[in-house]
């Protein structure tokens, strides 16, 4: 990349500050209206851009990239998931590929947590009541719109990376007990102030614990993480929150289980097929739907779009970008 400005393409509305640090910075191409790039629209910018920044609506698959231009040579992903690029392709074609960890990291394990008491305290039935019977709460009862204490139980995190070690730290303020499954166990200077048991095995994990949190990534190890097999595994009285990604849950099974009482309920802020919305999900009382909302902070969002200038800038002066994805992480 030359000493000139190189020319940047952005998917999707970013926050104004950072749309004007871009303009100053780079040739920038703006989505001003916001409306989702169609796969055309992709190839039609590929095949011109020096740098693509997308974002987790936009499918960067290996038939886009064989469309990609001499020029492109950096795709600069606003956001920490990179399931929608093939980074192996990428690689093969030269392409570069950065994405935003870290900033997120906090405001994903908020909502987390959110979801975590939303679900066994029931916060949307109650909020759901008060507003479609107007006038018609009878007030107070001892036994009504019951749910279940978080204090003493059993976490269950699938993922143990940042995110995931942002949920524990939470939930161990919360009183709950931390277990967790990931690829490959903690150092001890992580696991000992968490006071956090290792699974090697999921399925023996699942079968111990009372509320699941799901935040690994997305990948074809990940796919389905949690089936109809492993899902029965767990308590009727166990709950799943999912602020990762919709793959990792087979979502008719999760639907199915909950329909059945065989699980206790889901916080769903993430779907299978977005923003396509399982029907089967939507109809269940004791599962609260958000829409796709973890890292949604004007903080958190500029912070990811500085990540991707800084990203830009650094490749485009001759270096090594900071947040380099190699197929190897994935
Ligand atoms: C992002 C996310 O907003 O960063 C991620 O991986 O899941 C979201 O919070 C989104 O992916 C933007 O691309």
């Amino acid at each position: 990349m030359t000493a000139r400005k190189p020319l940047v393409i952005v998917t999707r509305k970013l926050p104004a500050p950072i749309e004007a640090r871009m303009a100053e910075l780079f040739d920038v191409r703006l989505n001003e209206d916001d409306h989702p790039f169609s796969q055309a629209e992709l190839a039609a910018a590929i095949r011109e851009a020096e740098v693509l920044v997308p974002t987790v609506t936009d499918r960067i698959d290996a038939k886009l990239l064989a469309q990609a231009g001499e020029n492109l040579r950096l795709i600069a992903q606003f956001g920490t998931g990179v399931d929608n690029i093939d980074v192996e392709s990428a690689r093969r074609r030269g392409i570069t590929v950065t994405n935003t960890p870290g900033v997120l990291t906090e405001d994903t394990a908020d909502m987390t947590m959110g979801l975590m008491l939303a679900v066994p305290r029931r916060l949307s039935e109650g909020a759901r009541y008060l507003r479609e019977h107007e006038g018609q709460w009878p007030g107070w009862s001892p036994t009504w719109m019951l749910g279940r204490r978080l204090t003493g139980k059993r976490l269950g995190i699938i993922g143990m990376g940042r995110i995931g070690q942002a949920v524990a730290r939470r939930a161990r303020a919360f009183g709950m007990q931390i277990h967790y499954h990931n690829r490959r166990r903690l150092h001890e200077s992580i696991e000992a102030p968490l006071e956090a048991t290792y699974w090697e095995s999921i399925d023996q994990m699942l079968a111990r614990i009372d509320i699941v949190s799901v935040n690994c990534p997305a990948t074809p190890g990940t796919f389905h993480l949690l089936n109809a097999r492993r899902l029965k595994l767990m308590k009727p009285s166990a709950f799943i929150v999912n602020t990762s990604r919709g793959e990792v849950i087979d979502e008719n099974a999760l639907a199915r289980e909950i329909a059945a009482g065989t699980l206790a309920g889901a916080g769903l802020d993430v779907f299978e097929r977005e923003p396509a919305v399982n029907p089967k999900l939507k109809g269940l009382p004791n599962v609260v739907l958000l829409p796709h909302m973890g890292s949604a902070t004007e903080e958190g969002r500029i912070e990811m779009g500085e990540k991707v200038i800084i990203n830009i800038k650094t490749f485009a002066d001759g270096h090594r970008p900071p947040d380099q994805v190699l197929p190897s992480m994935i």
